[in-house]
Parts: structure tokens; C-alpha cells; sequence
């Protein structure tokens, strides 16, 4: 079951007129949400990403946190599943072609799916990334449907049995196509700090309130090309892959090419963070 502009029901039901922003401009703004246990994960925070977004598009957020709250809360009970991901998409509307802004109501679409832990292989082993040249627009921070740039980055990756390509911008590290990027130097945990140039991940904040509260030693800062390269670990971040080491980067091993100490203490310190969450609170 999906939602869409005010009403429930199953997906193969739902359309879009041809005319809709979001087709024909890539109009609109989106989050993804992780739901454990039923219940979504740091939901104000998405919610306020949500607004960040809609700001930085001039576009009303249609609700309040309440009601978006309420909303999806019947949503995740109309679908199958403990864990679920919810996809939330909002477009400035229908209307004649024409780029200036129209005064027409937003289309609001939401679905959920099964949320599936990343495989375990890949956290036993580690996954490959690619580097790539940092080709988007620079309000990276909106976490805009028009997403054709990190397709195609995405997608270099895919070509060659990659899961992500870590994007540089002028010599540093900025994110990935679809996640944030972490590097590990001599136990020292560093991080790109948040800039228009990458999303403002909810899992990077995650980690770094983790890092924090556990002594672990971490550093924000402005990442070159070297470190990367130089790395001893490199951790991928998403909400929906959570924490996940990279092992190779373009061929060559990260560090001694196995998972390491900081990804597992990490992965550790989530996983019981999630289980905390999802006793102790409703978000
Ligand atoms: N993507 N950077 C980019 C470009 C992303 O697309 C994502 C997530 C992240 C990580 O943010 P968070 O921890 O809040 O999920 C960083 C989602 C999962 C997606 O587009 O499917």
C-alpha cells in the first residue's frame, strides 16, 4: 500500500499525471526513512532534512511533523514487515510546461519496503568502491529527486562489480553517489565536514554522536585524495546500508583489504544504538 495526494491505496493503482513537475522537471525533494521494529528511525531528523530541502526548492512543506508522523505511521501498518524503508516524495505539482513556479498543490507520494540488512558477505568481506570526479550541482545538501548525475556515477560503479564510487571535488573527499564516506587514519575516525557540497546524512550524524560518546577519536575536516588513498579503513554510511566497510578502492586493497577495528566498533555500537532506540523511544 502507498500513499498519495490524501489517500491510501495499493501501488499498481497509483498514477501520475505526464505533466507533473517531478517528470518533467525533476521538481521535488525526497527522504528515505529506515523503519525498525515498526518504528522509523530518527524521524525528527528526517523531518527537519525534509524541510532543509523544501526550503532550498521554495516549496511549503504541506504537513506538520505531527501529522507527517500520523501519516506514516498508518502507512507502515498497512504494509508487511517489521523493518521497512519509507520512500517519501514531493513535487511541486501538475501544470502546462513552463519552468517558473506554479500555483498549483504539491503531489506528495509515499511508499514503504522491506528494509533488508546488507548482506552479511559484505560485512564479513568488505565491499569495492571507485573514486570518481565530483560532477553535480553545488546544493548537494538538497536531497533533490533530480538525481541523474549520481546515477550515472552510481552506475560506473555497477559496471564494474562496484558498490559505490566516492565522489572528489577539487582534491577531496565529498560523499558517495548514494551514501557519506568516512576514512580511518591511525585510529583516528575523519569526516567530511558538512557543507552545500554533500547530504547532511542521518547516519553520518549517527556515527559521529557514537564516536563522540564512546571516545573514539574522530576528527570533521576536509578529506584529500592522498588520505583517501592512503587509508587505513574507508566506511560507507545510508540509511538503508547503515555502516559498511570498504575494502577495495579502484582495485587496490584499503589497508590490509579486511574489514577493521573501527568499522566493527562502529557496526557494534549501531546496531546496539537501533536496539536502545527502538525500546526506549517511538523515533
Ligand atoms: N541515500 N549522500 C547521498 C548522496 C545519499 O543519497 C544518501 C542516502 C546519503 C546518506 O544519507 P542517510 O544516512 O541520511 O541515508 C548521503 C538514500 C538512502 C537513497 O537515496 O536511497
Amino acid at each position: 500500500m502507498i500513499y498519495l495526494n490524501g489517500k491510501f491505496m495499493p501501488i499498481e493503482e497509483a498514477c501520475i499525471p505526464v505533466l507533473d513537475r517531478g517528470f518533467i522537471f525533476g521538481d521535488g525533494v525526497y527522504e528515505v526513512i529506515p523503519v525498525y521494529s515498526r518504528k522509523p528511525f530518527r524521524l525528527i531528523e528526517h523531518l527537519n532534512r525534509l524541510q532543509h530541502s523544501l526550503d532550498g526548492i521554495r516549496l511549503k512543506n504541506p504537513f506538520s511533523n505531527d501529522e507527517w508522523s500520523h501519516l506514516l505511521e498508518q502507512l507502515i501498518a498497512k504494509n508487511d514487515g517489521e523493518d521497512q524503508y519509507i520512500y517519501l516524495h514531493i513535487t511541486r505539482g501538475v501544470a502546462k510546461r513552463d519552468h517558473a513556479f506554479p500555483q498549483v498543490p504539491p503531489t506528495i507520494f509515499i511508499m514503504s519496503n522491506p528494509l533488508l540488512p546488507p548482506p552479511a558477505e559484505l560485512l564479513v568481506s568488505g565491499a569495492s568502491a571507485i573514486t570518481a570526479t565530483d560532477n553535480r550541482w553545488i546544493r548537494c545538501d538538497v536531497k533533490a529527486i533530480s538525481l541523474l548525475p549520481n546515477v550515472l556515477l552510481r552506475q560506473m560503479a555497477v559496471d564494474v562489480q562496484a558498490v559505490e564510487t566516492i565522489l572528489i571535488r577539487d582534491g577531496f573527499l565529498t560523499e558517495g553517489a548514494a551514501s557519506n564516506i568516512f576514512v580511518v587514519k591511525d585510529k583516528m575516525l575523519l569526516a567530511p565536514p558538512k557543507s552545500h557540497l554533500m547530504l547532511p546524512g542521518i547516519t553520518y550524524d549517527v556515527v559521529l554522536e557514537l564516536a563522540a560518546a564512546n571516545q573514539i577519536a574522530h576528527e570533521v575536516r576536509e578529506v584529500s585524495e592522498t588520505e583517501i588513498r592512503a587509508a587505513d579503513e574507508i566506511l560507507l554510511t545510508s540509511s538503508t546500508k547503515e555502516i559498511m566497510p570498504i575494502t577495495k578502492l579502484d582495485g587496490k586493497p584499503v589497508g590490509n583489504g579486511k574489514p577493521g577495528t573501527m568499522f566493527s566498533q562502529l557496526h557494534d555500537l549501531y546496531q546496539q544504538y537501533k536496539a536502545t532506540r527502538m525500546r526506549g523511544f517511538s523515533s
